[in-house]
């Protein structure tokens, strides 16, 4: 019931029509029993500043920041968190007494979900495909958990470089190794985990695959896609056809959002009830039980 102590979180993007989000929020909010509503805000462009000073106007708990916003927030912020800072966007605002702290739990998120799929980062050896925004912060993550190497590759090989050294400087540790997307050719005769961080076999393009030699995917044990529409992409069905494991990376967008949840009410979510909320993501994206 919406009553006079209600509290309001939302997102801030452009489109946002599409968004899972309030499904987990507003069901976690239920299932916790926390008077609390979940809305999607659609801004303009030009308009950010204006959103996030209305925002702290109208007392909103907290945001979450989606495109194109995600680097662009952060001016208007009352202070970062040292991880979001590292990575250059923030996908999460907490309400303080100044403003709003801005924080990323995309990473996080994804460090979480591939916990509970038993996936390990520490010691491996990884391929990531890309070097824009998504795949910058799966290079920190494997950066700070202890990876062997990262092979990072990307269509241009200029940002493959500019990413590899922008995270080894700040990680303090030389384990991201840029490569041209060709390169795959040639990489050490080794069994990798592989994480799907480019565009490309997003829907509606479902039958692309940023690499589609099936010879590339003999080396690949795991392979992880953080595309999560469709829940089957073209990368995931080379990686199995080929004996690996695959994942789509809906359960990467289940724990952003229990994340954020989870700061703006200071409260931890239990592994039972964020599954449950995976349940109805499944249900609400017509994704197999198999998947
Ligand atoms: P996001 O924020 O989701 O990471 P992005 O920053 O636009 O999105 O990055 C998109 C990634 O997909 C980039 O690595 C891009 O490669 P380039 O840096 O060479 O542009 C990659 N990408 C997009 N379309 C591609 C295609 N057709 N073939 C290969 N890589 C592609």
């Amino acid at each position: 019931m919406i009553d006079g102590y209600t509290r309001t979180c939302g997102l801030i993007g452009n489109p946002v029509e599409h968004t899972l989000s309030p499904v987990i929020h507003n069901m976690l909010a239920g299932m916790l029993s926390h008077n609390l509503v979940y809305v999607p805000f659609s801004v303009e462009e030009g308009k950010l500043e204006d959103a996030v000073k209305g925002a702290f106007a109208l007392n909103l708990l907290g945001l979450n920041i989606t495109v194109p916003y995600k680097s662009q927030v952060i001016p208007y912020l009352s202070g970062i968190d040292d991880l979001a800072e590292k990575i250059g966007a923030v996908n999460t605002l907490v309400r303080n007494s100044e403003g709003f702290m801005g924080y990323n739990t995309d990473m996080p998120g994804l460090y979480r979900a591939m916990c509970s799929e038993g996936i390990e980062i520490k010691g491996q050896d990884v391929i990531l495909l890309g070097a824009g925004g998504a795949a910058r912060a799966v290079a920190f993550l494997c950066a700070s958990k202890g990876v062997n190497k990262v092979y990072l590759l990307n269509r241009s090989l200029e940002k493959a470089c500019i990413v590899a050294e922008e995270v080894n400087r700040k990680a303090g540790r030389e384990c991201i190794y840029p490569k041209a997307l060709a390169e795959y050719k040639h990489l050490p005769e080794k069994s990798f985990l592989a994480i799907q961080a480019t565009s490309v076999g997003l829907y509606p393009e479902i039958e692309k695959a940023v690499i589609e030699d099936e010879d590339f995917y003999r080396r690949i044990h795991t392979g992880y896609d953080l595309i999560y529409k469709p829940a089957d992409t073209k990368f995931m069905q080379l990686v199995r056809k080929q004996g690996g494991r695959a994942f789509h990376g809906l359960k990467m967008l289940l724990y952003q959002g229990v994340i954020a949840y989870e700061l703006w009410n200071d409260v931890s979510v239990s592994e039972e009830a964020a599954l449950q909320v995976y349940e109805m993501l499944k249900e609400k994206m017509e994704i197999k039980e198999s998947l």
